[in-house]
Order: C-alpha cells, then structure tokens, then sequence
C-alpha cells in the first residue's frame, strides 16, 4: 500500500466512524485539528494490529500524518507546558507521561501517546524490540539519534547493522520497524521532550505484548560484514552507563 492510499484508507475509515464530528475536547484552538490526527493515528495503528497495513505502511503513514500539523499546535492541544512541568527531568534517562486523549474518549485507543523528557546529555538508552513499533516527534531541543536494524537474536546480545546516525530537532520524526531500524538511541544535546506513539502486541500469539533488549553499544564487536553484535544488559546498567 501506498502512502497516498494508506492516508486515502484512513480518510475512509475516519468518515464511517464519525469522530471528528462535535466539539473539540482538546485543548486550545488547534484542538479539532489534533483530533483530527489522533483519530488517524488510531485507525492506522488499529490496522497495524489487525494485520490490513504492513509495518512499513504505518510508518510512512505515521509520517504523512504528524507532517500535516505543527509541533506548536501538537504541544498546545496536549497542554504542553503543564504536563512538562509536571514530569521534570530524569536524573538519568527519561521522565514520561501518558497522554490523555479526549479523542479516545468512550474508547480504547490502539497505541499509546507518551510525552518524553530528556535533559542534555541524557539518553533514551540505546534498546532494540520485540512485538512492538513506535514513532517519536521531537517538541522541543535537539538529539544526536543513531539507529539500527535488529538482523538477529539471542538470550545474550542482538546482532545489529547501523542504518541512521543524524541530529534531529523539533518536528524530525523517526519511528521503527520490527526489524529495519528497530534499534533505537537518542543522546539530548539540550533539554528535549518527544511525542511518541507506541503500539504494542503486534503478534498476540507471543507470550509477551512487547519486550526491550537493553544494549551495551560501547562494548560491541564490529564484524567484518559491516554488522555489530551487542551484548543485552539490565535496565539498571544500561541506565548507569548511557541514562
Ligand atoms: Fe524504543
């Protein structure tokens, strides 16, 4: 599927729903549009999860979608400044938030919408998934981001192939795919907060709705097919030695 008909499917899908009728529960005066785009990013992420759009549809739909709002209406209809206030900074790695959505009201929405912040130089620490796809929109600051495919596992350590390595401000959206990017590491070079959507249980016939792999990168073996194998390691450490 296309991203033209991926957008084209949502739009289908949003008229027969009927949500973006009434009034505007979000915050602000760019509250109807923002609506509007969680309703979208519900649908497509509904199909995800039901197996009618690959992963690469959502991803490319998911970029079509926040390109078409801006960042400065996005943090107004969440209440940015309040919520930010209210979750700080980490001393180490990230402070988060649920966002509640008026738009899933009366409903469960299929993917989560978190609010992340980090302060200069923290990171989200590098991890890789499983069961699992996410999307992050910078708000404010800057990261150093670097990304990787996952080519294989096992219980000690991932084999990983670099794809990204980029600075990326308010608006670079980047997201992952079960395999391609999905090893993901955000160093903040100033204080930053992301937007993210989060959808998990992409195979409910696994035993877990998602997992992380925690990866120590600086201790990673370079082979000589230009990929890496990176030892896993608890949260804890990877927190103390990249948080
Ligand atoms: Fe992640």
């Amino acid at each position: 599927m296309t991203r033209r008909s991926v957008v084209a499917y949502l739009g289908a899908v949003t008229s027969l729903l009927g949500l973006c009728n009434g009034t505007s529960v979000l915050a602000g005066p760019a509250g109807r549009e923002i609506e509007r785009l969680v309703v979208k990013i519900d649908e497509i992420s509904g199909a995800l999860r039901g197996e009618l759009i690959s992963v690469a549809d959502w991803r490319a739909g998911i970029d079509d979608l926040t390109s078409r709002v801006s960042e400065t209406e996005l943090m107004q209809a969440i209440d940015f400044d309040r919520l930010a206030s209210r979750i700080g900074f980490a001393d180490l790695g990230v402070s988060t938030a649920r966002i509640r959505f008026g738009a899933g009201q009366g409903r469960t929405l299929s993917f989560v919408p978190k609010l992340f912040a980090v302060d200069t130089g923290r990171s989200i620490i590098p991890h890789g998934h499983a069961n699992m796809v996410s999307a992050h929109l910078p708000l404010t600051g800057a990261f150093r981001l670097r990304q990787y495919d996952q080519v294989s596992r096992d219980t000690q350590s991932l084999v990983v192939r670099p794809t990204v390595e980029r600075r990326i401000t308010a608006g670079d959206l980047s997201s992952i795919g079960e395999d391609e990017d999905n090893v993901h590491w955000f160093i903040a070079e100033e204080p930053s907060h992301t937007f993210d959507i989060i959808v998990t249980g992409l195979d409910d016939r696994t035993e877990h709705s998602y997992e992380i792999f925690n990866l120590d990168m600086e201790a990673a073996e370079v082979r000589t097919d230009g990929t890496m194998r990176v030892p896993r390691m608890s949260v804890a450490d990877a927190l103390n030695k990249y948080g």
